[in-house]
């Protein structure tokens, strides 16, 4: 049954503003009884059965937690102070006892639960204690069984036709030395191949940040887009200016993302006539931007800008197009990446003939690169694409482990039907609330679904109240990303947490 302590006194939101405090009041809808009658059993046994909120979040603990860590880090873009030793599966803990169900999961990061007992195994092993405190700098000093972790792990769920990978550490340090090898590649094409030296005036050029050594060429992404913080990534950021401001960008091309309509049965000429615009804006970019394009960078669904999504003929249209004009696509599954739309990656729903020429990764992937097949995106020397750590073999280790735990439970598979099933009821729950569940999308795309709010802020806020963990993209959405061990008891709890939501907004 799901039953819920609602919050006793004040709440403080994400931005330090208090809610109202609201008396404590246990409930059962009439979703949870019928789910407490079902037999399903969570993959995780010993996973708490319900939310358990008993103070304020954050309650007196947590406060005192935050006013010391406030004293050395910024905690001004504090959501919830955890307790992660007290986390487990599905669910969130905090210093005061309060257990959250979690479909926010580290900004999209955690894929097989808090604690997940497969994964402590594999934190227990030789291997990983070596990897741990003998951390290698990859590119200079591999290990004897740096290639069988990749085996075994990165490259075993590798692309479709992508069978080589460059690790890296974070989502943006994957776009960026992504960006990187597309460079090169245009520039070794140029220059006539592997082989042709560079001249005197690019090594000269180069030093002073010159053409040119230093070329105007440029990376194309999409208005709305999100991939990253550095420098390079953060310039094909298009989420949001406060991501950008003061930062010095380069001048690269952003091109229209399809804005679709729904109900997308309701607005289907309409939708394929903007996604019709959008490809022939991109090759209009591609064709004439005076930074030539090297590589074109898309999110399969642009998540921080929104949870956006285009057809399958869009991408496939934009495969076409980039081939035609000799320019690179780059398949940014950062976010999408690792099961949580049904497939194992975001772009398999597609069904190109032609895959992509990168697909970057990370978040539920727990360590992060690009997987490449092309060996010109190889640089024609060493120490082109290079850093001290290249990756960490622990992170690979550790995504190894969740790669057997999502083959041992069939996860993808598993949040495919799941997530129809969620998709389906929040349908329902739309027809009856249309004020509170607007342009609900993601069918077909496992529990990657979303919805706009016209209270984004204060549904997400109350959530914690009703137990639940969620997050927000965009201007206005409410994104759900669960864990794949979600399932559909975790989901029933979602849907009543959803319906008490709509009917105290
Ligand atoms: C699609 C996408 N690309 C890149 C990034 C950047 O990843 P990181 O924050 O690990 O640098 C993110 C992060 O949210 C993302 O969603």
């Amino acid at each position: 049954m799901a039953s819920f302590l609602r919050a006793s006194s004040g709440l403080r939101s994400m931005t330090g503003r208090a809610v109202p405090a609201r008396s404590s009041f246990k409930y059962t809808s009439v979703r949870s009884l019928a789910s407490s009658s079902s037999t399903e059993s969570s993959f995780l046994a010993d996973e708490p059965v319900a939310p358990k909120v008993v103070t304020a979040i954050p309650g007196p603990k947590a406060q005192e937690h935050i006013a010391e860590l406030n004293k050395v880090f910024d905690t001004r873009s504090l959501n919830m102070l955890a307790n992660y030793q007290k986390s487990y599966g599905n669910y969130i803990s905090d210093p005061d006892g309060n257990i959250l169900l979690d479909v926010y999961a580290q900004i999209a990061s955690i894929p097989v639960g808090y604690n997940n007992p497969a994964l402590i195994e594999a934190a227990k092993s030789d291997q990983m204690i070596s990897a741990l405190i003998n951390r290698p700098a990859l590119g200079n000093f591999p290990s004897h069984d740096w290639a069988s972790i990749l085996e075994t792990g990165i490259l075993r769920v590798a692309p479709k036709g992508l069978d080589q990978v460059f690790t890296a550490m974070a989502g943006s340090d994957a776009n960026e030395t992504a960006y990187k090898a597309a460079f090169m590649w245009k520039k070794q094409q140029e220059r006539g191949g592997p082989d042709v030296d560079f001249t005197e005036q690019e090594l000269t050029s180069a030093m002073k940040n010159q053409k040119p050594g230093a070329p105007d060429l440029s990376i194309m992404s999409f208005k709305s887009g999100f991939h990253g913080r550095l420098f390079g990534s953060l310039s094909t950021t298009r989420s949001k200016p406060i991501h950008k401001l003061d930062i010095p960008a380069f001048d690269w091309p952003q091109c229209s993302f399809p804005n679709l309509r729904y109900p997308l049965e309701e607005h289907v000429e309409e939708n394929a006539a903007e996604e019709k615009r959008c490809l022939e804006e991109a090759e209009h970019l591609i064709k004439t931007y005076h930074n030539p394009v090297a590589a074109v960078v898309i999110e399969p669904i642009q998540s921080e800008g929104g949870d956006n999504h285009a057809s399958p003929a869009f991408f496939r249209g934009l495969r076409e197009i980039t081939r035609r004009n000799n320019v690179l696509l780059i398949v940014d599954e950062v976010q999408t990446g690792v099961g949580a739309t049904g497939k194992f990656w975001a772009h398999d729903h597609w069904n190109l003939q032609d895959p992509p020429d990168i697909v970057t990764f990370s978040k539920k992937a727990q360590t992060a690169g690009f997987y490449f097949g092309n060996p010109a995106l190889r640089p024609n020397k060493a120490y082109r694409q290079f850093n001290t750590w290249m990756g960490d073999p622990a992170r690979a280790i550790i995504f190894r482990a969740i790669i057997n735990e999502i083959e041992r439970l069939n996860l993808v598979e598993h949040t495919a039907k799941v997530g129809n099933y969620l998709y389906g009821e929040i349908e329902r729950l739309a027809k009856q609330y249309p004020e509170q569940f607007q342009n609900l999308r993601g069918k077909g795309q496992g529990t990657y679904i979303a919805f706009d709010n016209p209270k984004r802020d204060e549904f997400l806020l109350k959530a914690k109240t009703f137990g639940i963990n969620i997050g927000g993209c965009g201007p206005s959405a409410v994104r759900l990303r669960p864990m794949l061990i979600f399932q559909k008891h975790h989901a029933d709890i979602l849907l009543d947490g959803f319906e008490n939501l709509a009917k105290s907004l």
